[in-house]
């Protein structure tokens, strides 16, 4: 536990879906700085968790603390106005529009983003876009990016937000090992921006690379939390997730 206020804290997060218990009382504490992983299998609730803290799903019961002040019940602008960004596991463009379009949007909506003008939002847009180096289809249609190239422009489209604390939902998943470098380096490059990031991820090998911290959810409750040489040899979480092919692999 450090010894500083974190920027986002989770307490005892609760989400029903009927009667499923998709996060049970998950505490979890986010610390300025820092890149802090989510992993466990599919369906653990790591997707609802982050639903909770952007405001796309309600709350159950429990709270979601920013820089020590609630969140809960506020609506998803409102929680982008404040800093808070996030990606979507499946990428949501808007299809018919440009990729510096898609981006100039997350500006608009971002923080600070209603007291820019449109030629603020594109100038912006086109800053990120240069910066995860997707210059060259800065002027194509998004229904026509490749699944890496659509997993960067959802990064780019949650960046341009100038958010404080980015969620990233998966944004390696279906990259070949070339691009899941290339994913890498950006993440790290978008820390030292100066922006805080709470990354749900399947790829390990990425996880070990950029995480500071881990935490694992397993049926909705977290089971581990700690350093990812901690997590990751955690007997808990090898039988739950890993499985014994990963602790040979990496014997
Ligand atoms: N809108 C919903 N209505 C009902 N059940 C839901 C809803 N969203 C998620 N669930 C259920 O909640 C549980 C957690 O789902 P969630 O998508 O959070 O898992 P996840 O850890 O992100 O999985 P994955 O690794 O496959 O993305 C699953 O059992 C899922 O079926
Ligand atoms: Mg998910």
């Amino acid at each position: 536990m450090k010894n500083e206020q974190p920027i986002l804290q989770g307490i005892k997060l609760t989400k029903e879906f009927g009667g499923l218990r998709a996060n049970s009382e998950v505490d979890f504490e986010l610390y300025r700085g820092e890149i802090l992983g989510l992993i466990g299998p599919n369906g653990a609730g790591k997707t609802t968790l982050i639903s909770m803290i952007s405001g796309t799903t309600s709350i159950t019961s429990g709270d979601v603390l920013f820089k020590g002040k609630s969140i809960k019940g506020l609506k998803p602008y409102q929680i982008g106005r404040l800093g808070i960004a996030r990606t979507y596991q499946i990428v949501k463009p808007f299809p018919g529009m440009t990729v510096l379009e898609n981006v100039s949007v997350g500006a608009m909506f971002g923080r600070g983003g209603n007291k820019r003008n449109t030629k603020q939002c594109l100038e912006i847009a086109e800053e990120v876009i240069e910066f995860l180096g997707l210059g060259k289809f800065k002027d194509v249609k998004a229904d026509s990016l490749n699944v890496a190239q659509r997993k960067r422009l959802e990064m780019a489209k949650a960046l341009a937000m100038d958010p404080e604390v980015i969620l990233f939902d998966e944004v390696m998943a279906g990259l070949n090992p070339g691009e899941i470098d290339e994913a890498v380096d950006i993440i790290k490059k978008i820390r030292d921006r100066g922006v805080t990031l709470l990354v749900i991820e399947h790829v390990m090998r990425a996880i070990k690379a950029i995480c500071d911290r881990i935490f694992v959810l397993h049926h909705g409750e977290k089971i581990a939390d700690g350093t990812p040489e901690e997590v990751l040899n955690d007997e808990k979480v090898i039988k739950a997730y890993l499985g014994k092919r990963y602790k040979q692999l990496t014997a």
